[in-house]
């Protein structure tokens, strides 16, 4: 594994990759690395021979100061983690570390991207500007890299859509790897933000993923509109039924039944034949944002 900072370095170095023939991976990640972010970086060094993996918290995606201030910083560890992973010794392994300038060197940039229907939904509205600032920063990381594939995470599943309509406009020949939610051992979807939840929210947070996951089987003999409200009253009224310390709530923000591609809420599950449904949701615990996802 080898460490850069410099965004002119990086390109030498694909430069130099590309005269060899190498076929390049890309993982994009603002740090903080915890077994899901393994779980990327492990299918794109068994998928390609050199990955780039870039560890980067990007500005322009936060549309609150304090989240970004909050933003944990684990660099050192971080390193010591990808370098742990057995293949990264067998493996090119480019780990990209810019600083903010280094990434915007003409100031934070102004584009503005749009992506029409997929971010009129969940977390769109709700995080204005957000999926236009990720969609700068992967461009910036596509230009860079050149990758032939570049890995997402199902955990943030719109993210997945957009970066999917992003390459359709750009037209990069870059494939678009979906990867699974890697879960801690009671169901919670791994996550930097869980680091912020108290221990006794811990305990309670994995009840999420056991919710959405008694609602896939309900779907079987439900109707959508039956199914999305029975998560959310299980999810709002969860405290009232259980012995929650400290009066530790769930607020669901919102849980949503979609297509699984075009992420337009369904009414029927025939809607959503074709693509397959996904459900969404974005619940706070113990002022903690949590996101997760459930197929159908
Ligand atoms: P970050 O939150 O660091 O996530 C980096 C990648 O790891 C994303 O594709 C995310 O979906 C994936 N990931 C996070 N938790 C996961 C889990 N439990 N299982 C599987 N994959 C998981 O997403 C971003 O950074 C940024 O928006 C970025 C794309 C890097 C642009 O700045």
């Amino acid at each position: 594994m080898k460490q850069i900072v410099k965004a002119a370095e990086l390109t030498a170095a694909i430069e130099e990759a590309k005269k060899q023939g190498l076929e390049i991976g890309l993982v994009p990640t603002m740090g903080a690395l915890h077994q899901g972010h393994l779980s990327l970086i492990e299918r794109a060094l068994k998928e390609n021979d050199l990955v780039v993996v870039s560890l980067f918290v990007n500005p322009i995606q936060f549309n609150n100061k304090e989240d970004l201030e909050k933003y944990p910083r684990t660099i050192e560890a971080d390193l010591a983690l990808i370098a742990s992973l057995p293949q990264a010794r067998a493996k090119e392994l480019l780990a990209f570390t810019p600083t903010v300038d280094e990434m915007y060197p003409q100031g934070e940039p102004k584009d503005v991207y749009h992506f029409g229907p997929v971010e009129e939904v969940m977390e769109g509205p709700r995080r204005p500007g957000h999926f236009s600032g990720v969609a700068v920063v992967v461009r910036r990381l596509f230009d860079l890299a050149q990758p032939r594939r570049a890995y997402f995470g199902e955990k943030d599943y719109q993210q997945i859509a957009v970066i999917r309509s992003l390459l359709e406009q750009i037209k990069y020949p870059i494939e678009l790897v979906p990867c699974p939610i890697v879960r801690a051992d009671d169901g919670l979807a791994l996550s930097s933000r869980n680091m912020r939840l108290s221990p006794e929210a811990r305990a309670m947070a994995p009840a999420i993923n056991a919710t959405l996951e008694q609602a896939a089987e309900m779907a079987e003999y439900e109707e959508v509109d039956d199914v999305k409200e029975w998560v959310l009253d299980t999810l709002s009224s969860y405290h009232e039924i259980n012995d929650s310390p400290n009066g530790l709530k769930f607020e669901p923000e919102y849980f949503e039944i979609v297509d699984a591609i075009t992420l337009q809420p369904i009414a029927s599950w025939a809607d959503a034949e074709k693509n397959g449904a996904v459900g969404c949701i974005a619940v706070w615990l113990d002022g903690v944002r949590l996101i997760d996802i459930v197929k159908f």
